[in-house]
């Protein structure tokens, strides 16, 4: 696939209706790809957590005691669509104390973030980065076994590509000044 067609192409899914499959080869050969991400000080501020489609259920539970106590509407749903998808990543940034590193370090993130999902789309793999206000929830952290120093920055979702996806444009008129 070409460069410019996978980033042209990919796309954020967020259709869960359906139970799906991975192939989780394809996924951890992807993960390590992505890699190649341009950090600097070869930090490497990143490791992901996978949940595989046979671990969704019993996570989602655990998750959703904390994250959703005492809504069982919420915690059904969040199982509902959890147990659909192929397999999940939690995304666990490595922090530091220093301002200037730490930023580096965010934005590495992204930047590793960015290769997985168009890696992931060329092998047919659809992806969602997920933000929940929950990634805060320090028992949440624990449950992924989060370090002093490691801060949960979202989760992938992943599914497959079977659902035509939307284009949303985007505005290019005024990215661009002359200095
Ligand atoms: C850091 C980050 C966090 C995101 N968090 C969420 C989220 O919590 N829920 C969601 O539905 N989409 C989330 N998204 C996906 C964006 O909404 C999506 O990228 C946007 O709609 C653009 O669509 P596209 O990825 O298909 O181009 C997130 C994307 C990024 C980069």
């Amino acid at each position: 696939m070409e460069l410019q067609d996978a980033i042209a192409q990919r796309r954020s899914v967020k259709n869960f209706k359906r139970d799906m499959t991975i192939d989780d080869n394809a996924l951890y050969k992807a993960i390590k790809q992505a890699t190649d991400a341009p950090n600097h000080g070869h930090r490497e501020p990143w490791r992901v957590v996978h949940i595989a489609k046979d671990r969704l259920g019993d996570m989602s539970k655990l998750l959703t005691k904390i994250a959703f106590a005492e809504q069982p509407k919420k915690q059904a749903d969040h199982y509902q669509v959890v147990t659909n998808l192929g397999g999940m990543l939690a995304l666990i940034l490595k922090e530091d104390t220093k301002q200037l590193d730490s930023l580096e370090n965010n934005m590495a993130f992204g930047a590793f973030t960015q290769n997985l999902m168009l890696l992931l789309h060329e092998v047919n793999i659809g992806s969602c980065w997920k933000t929940p206000p929950y990634i805060f929830d320090p028992n949440i952290e624990a449950l992924f076994d989060l370090k002093e120093d490691e801060r949960l920055v979202g989760f992938l979702y992943l599914t497959d590509l079977e659902d035509e996806m939307p284009y949303k444009k985007r505005h290019t008129e005024n990215i661009i000044q002359k200095f």
